[in-house]
This record gives C-alpha cells, structure tokens and sequence, in this order.
C-alpha cells in the first residue's frame, strides 16, 4: 500500500537514548529540558528568534489569535486544512473568504482589500504545502489597515522567504510538527514571533496564563508539549536535511515524468525556496481527477484530495470563492514522503499518464 505520506521515523536506538534519560529525571513535561533543548536547537536552525513548542498545530493559531487580540472578522483563505478555519469559528471570530490565486493557490492579495470592513482585525493566510504567500503585497496591505497578520505556516518547516526562514514574516507564524509533516515530534507545533511582547503573551496563554505557580497573566489554555514528543523532535532534527533533499530530489522526479502530461503545478512563488513538503497536480477537470483517484486506489496507492472541500463550503462557512472551488475540485497531492522508491514514483505517474 503507498499512502500519501508515511510518518519519518529517526533510528529507534536515538529515541530510545533520549528516552531512558527522560525515565532517570522522571520529568514528563511542564517546561521539561528536553523541550527546552529543542526549542534552542529550533531557534537555531530556522534562525529564528522566538519559539514555543505547543501541542500542535491548532492550538498554535488559537493561541496566536489570543495573543494578538484578534476579534470581529479576520480575512483568510478558503484554501487550507480545515484547522485554519476551524481555529477562527472556535474563537469565536467570524471567516471572511478572500479567493486564492490560481497559480500559487494562496491568498490572492488583489482580492484583499475588497473584503475589509470597519471589523476587519486580521489576515490569517495559510503558505500553502509550503508555498509562501506574496509576504509583501500581504504586509503593505496591512499596514495600510492597520491590521495583523497570521501566517499558518503548517506545512512550512524549511521554506525560505528572500533568503530567511519563511517563520519570519507575519505578527506571527505558527507551524504544525503532526507525525505527517516533514519535520515532526508525533503530535507537536510551534509559535514565531519576532515581537518579544508579542511572543511573552503567547508564552504566558499556552501554560494556562501561569506566571510562576501562584500568579497568572491573562486567561491561558493548556498548550503545552512533553519530554517524549520533544525527544522525538530532537532526534528527528539530526536527519531534516537528508529529509529536505530527498523530497527535493522525489519532486524532480515526478516533475520530470510528468512534464508532458499537460496536467498543471503549483507555481513557487518569487523569492521563495519551498521546502516540496507536498506534492499537488492539477487535473483538467473534476472527473478526471476523480478517476486517476480511482485508478490508483485499484493499485493500492492512495492520494488525497486536499484540500477538499474549499472551506468556503463547510455547514457552517460561507464565501463566493469560485477559484478555490475550481481548485479542490480538480486537485490531488501525489505519495510523498522519505522512503518512497523511485519505482514506485514510477508507477504512480505510469497509472496517470494511461488514466488521463
Ligand atoms: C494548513 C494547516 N493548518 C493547520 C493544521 C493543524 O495542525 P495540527 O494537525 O498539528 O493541529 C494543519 C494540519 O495538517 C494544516 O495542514
């Protein structure tokens, strides 16, 4: 069976090391050593300058949202996991769809400016699959505005923007490290912010508000995340770069392959080195996409729709986002993930190319 994506897992003896220290300390979490060990090597790494760990990737964006102070309406995109919209719903802030740019599949930044009004808080804008959103046309935007922007860099670990970590941009960037990312610590997420008072709120809100055991700064959650998943982060941290070059090499591949096809890519945005986290192909129309779906589920092979459907048509969205319908109805992320063979990348495309 090849899935979309298969979780990295680092040799077991490196967990396992990290595992018998976490057993000696008996210390499981609150602000373990582990975790604060990964933060440092974190920051290091991306070259960034403020970092949480947090449970995932969903409580990352409600708690940048908190720590922002976000309220009324934030502009986001219809063309994202569900958890970009979801956090808004759940914070009780209302979505106002902006339509995605047909070629890059983020936020289209000409459509912005249409959709403000006197409630208008914020930009959430999702980099997506990796992709980076045209940062600058988003930022003018904002400050004419005087809004604040939300990057949900989810799928972002590694992208660069103008030669930075693409966790740079924004008020705040906030990253998933689920078990399916390419850099993961099972269940996991970051936030980033260059703001030190913005990153001290953010500090306070994912520990329950705790400022030491008997005072409190403002109304927290539990946000935290343990030594266990902060060890596998560790680990899996040696081996990023032989992750980040495979795909990049796994990306050539069905590229290459495909090139003739006629069938479209996502377009990598100006300035950007994208991290190939996924691997999206656009078909002609939706039946089409439906039966190569079809064609290699026969196989064995099983591709995602993502993302389907466009969160503008969610029983609790609204939005007229004709572009991104068009998308998820005609999208599908190919397998990708580190021990794919070139075989089976090879008969992945050698199913397309006979079903379309
Ligand atoms: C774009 C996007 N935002 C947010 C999330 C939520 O992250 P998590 O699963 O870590 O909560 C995901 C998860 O896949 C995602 O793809």
């Amino acid at each position: 069976m090849i899935q979309v994506t298969k979780p990295f897992l680092p040799p077991k003896e490196e967990y396992l090391e990290l595992v018998h220290q976490i057993w000696e300390r008996n210390w499981l979490t609150n602000d373990g050593p582990v975790l604060r060990q990964l933060q440092e090597e974190l920051k290091d790494y991306l070259g960034v300058a403020n970092l949480w760990v947090v449970a995932n990737g969903t409580l990352a964006i409600q708690i940048a949202l908190k720590s922002l102070d976000i309220h009324g309406k934030v502009l986001t995109t219809p063309f994202s996991y569900v958890a970009t919209t979801s956090s808004l719903v759940w914070e009780g802030i209302e979505p106002v769809f902006v339509d995605i740019d047909t070629n890059t599949f983020n936020i289209d930044p000409s459509k912005i400016e249409d959709k403000i009004d006197e409630e208008t808080t914020a930009i959430l804008a999702t980099h997506c699959f990796g992709n980076p959103c045209e940062i600058d046309q988003i930022e003018r935007i904002a400050k004419r505005h005087n809004l604040k922007v939300i990057y949900d860099a989810a799928h972002c670990f590694g992208t660069k923007y103008k030669g930075e970590s693409v966790f740079n941009f924004g008020d705040i960037s906030t990253v998933s490290f689920h078990a399916t990312k390419l850099f993961h610590t099972v269940e996991g997420g970051a936030i980033i912010s260059k703001n030190e008072t913005i990153s001290k709120r953010a500090f306070y809100h994912r520990n329950f508000g705790h400022d030491g055991p008997e005072k409190f700064r403002g109304v927290g959650i539990n946000g935290k995340n343990s030594e266990l998943h902060s060890a596998m982060g560790l680990v899996n941290l040696k081996h990023i770069d032989a992750v980040l070059d495979r795909r990049e090499k796994m990306v050539s591949r069905y590229m290459n392959s495909l090139q003739k096809s006629g069938l479209k890519f996502q377009k990598i945005t100006e300035n950007a080195q994208p991290n190939f986290a996924y691997f999206p192909v656009l078909f002609e129309n939706e039946k089409t996409t439906l039966q190569v779906k079809a064609a290699l589920e026969e196989c064995g092979i099983y591709p995602r729709r993502y993302f389907y459907p466009s969160l503008s048509n969610l029983n609790y969205t609204k939005g007229d986002t004709p572009v991104s319908d068009r998308i998820s109805s005609q999208i599908l992320c190919l397998p990708i993930y580190h021990d794919l063979s070139e075989n089976e990348i090879d008969l992945v495309v050698s199913i397309i190319l006979k079903t379309i």
